[in-house]
Order: structure tokens, then C-alpha cells, then sequence
């Protein structure tokens, strides 16, 4: 689902995507696939209030996965302002997100993680080469990385 202007959803070569869906709401937003990247399974992409959902290459999407620049209705101070603004969220390249993963907003996986089957990411992870699991997701393995193939 598609609302808005001036939006944008683009995949880079070799990507594949089998099932879900990728939903716009409100204008400027943008979700930008690199090359290579695999949606194996279900995916629900959802980018709103301006923000910017980038995924780099060579991903790896397992199922039932989602992602959510924002949260859709406002949590409101006590002055009744506005806590909870959409974020950007970045997952950079090589990166494995296993299945039932949630990623809210403001969310950064750096390259080469490996996301734990149920984990929800709320957070910045800038270190790479990591393993996050749990709610909300933590470093559970550092120094690591992972290959497509069963070697
Ligand atoms: C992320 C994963 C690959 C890591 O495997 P691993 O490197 O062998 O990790 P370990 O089993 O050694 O776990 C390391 C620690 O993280 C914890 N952990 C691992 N996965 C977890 C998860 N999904 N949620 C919560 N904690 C988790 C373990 O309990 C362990 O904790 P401990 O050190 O306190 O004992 C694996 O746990 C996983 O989630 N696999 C599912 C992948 C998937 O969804 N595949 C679908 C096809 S794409």
C-alpha cells in the first residue's frame, strides 16, 4: 500500500522478494534495497512520516519479519507534545535477520550481524560483526560472521 507524494521504493540487481508487503503512508519517505538482497519469506515493511528505510546489500531475510520507521499513532507528553517521531532505520550490508524479528524505529544493524529468531531491535548497534537476540535485542556473540552455505 502506497499513500502520499513523493515516495519512494527501490531495489538494487539480483534482489528477490516471495511474499508480504511494502506499505507507505504520509510523503518523502523512502525504502531503498542494495543489490543482492534476499526477502525469503514473509516481509512487512512499513515507512512513514518522512523517514528513510535502507537495507544494504547482500542481506538475508528468513520470515514473518517486520519493519516499522514509526509507530503509527503519537505517545504525547503530559504538555501533550509529541514523543515518539518516526525514525530512520538502517540495517547496512550482509546482514541475517532470522525469523519473527521486529525492527522498530530508529533501529541500526551494522554489516555482517546475525539477528536471533524472535528478537526485537529498538536500539543502535554500531559494532558489526555481532550476534543480536532477545527483547529488546542485545549482543549476545561478538566476532562472528555467517555464509549462506551449510560448510
Ligand atoms: C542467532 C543464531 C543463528 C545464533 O546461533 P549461535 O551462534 O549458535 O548462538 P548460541 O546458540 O551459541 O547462543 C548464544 C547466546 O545467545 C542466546 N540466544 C541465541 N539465540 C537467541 C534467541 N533467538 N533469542 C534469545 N537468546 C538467544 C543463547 O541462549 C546463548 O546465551 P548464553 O550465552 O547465555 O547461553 C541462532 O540462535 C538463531 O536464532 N537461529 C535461528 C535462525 C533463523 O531464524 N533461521 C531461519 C532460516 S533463515
Amino acid at each position: 500500500m502506497f499513500i502520499g507524494d513523493n515516495n519512494v521504493i527501490e531495489f538494487g540487481t539480483d534482489c528477490h522478494a516471495t511474499s508480504g508487503s511494502f506499505y507507505i503512508e504520509d510523503s518523502h519517505n523512502s525504502i531503498v534495497t542494495g543489490d543482492h538482497t534476499n526477502y525469503a519469506g514473509k516481509i512487512h515493511i512499513a515507512c512513514t512520516e518522512s523517514t528513510n528505510i535502507r537495507v544494504g546489500d547482500n542481506c538475508l531475510f528468513s520470515s514473518e519479519i517486520v519493519i516499522r520507521s514509526g509507530d503509527s499513532h503519537s505517545v504525547v507528553d503530559r504538555n501533550g507534545d509529541r514523543i515518539n517521531h518516526a525514525k530512520d532505520v538502517t540495517i547496512q550490508s550482509h546482514v541475517w535477520i532470522g525469523f519473527r524479528v521486529l525492527i522498530t524505529k530508529g533501529a541500526l544493524i551494522s554489516e555482517n550481524t546475525i539477528v536471533g529468531t524472535g528478537a526485537i531491535v529498538t536500539n543502535s548497534f554500531e559494532e558489526g560483526n555481532v550476534v543480536l537476540a532477545g527483547v529488546p535485542a542485545k549482543i549476545v556473540k561478538r566476532d562472528v560472521d555467517w555464509t549462506n552455505e551449510r560448510i
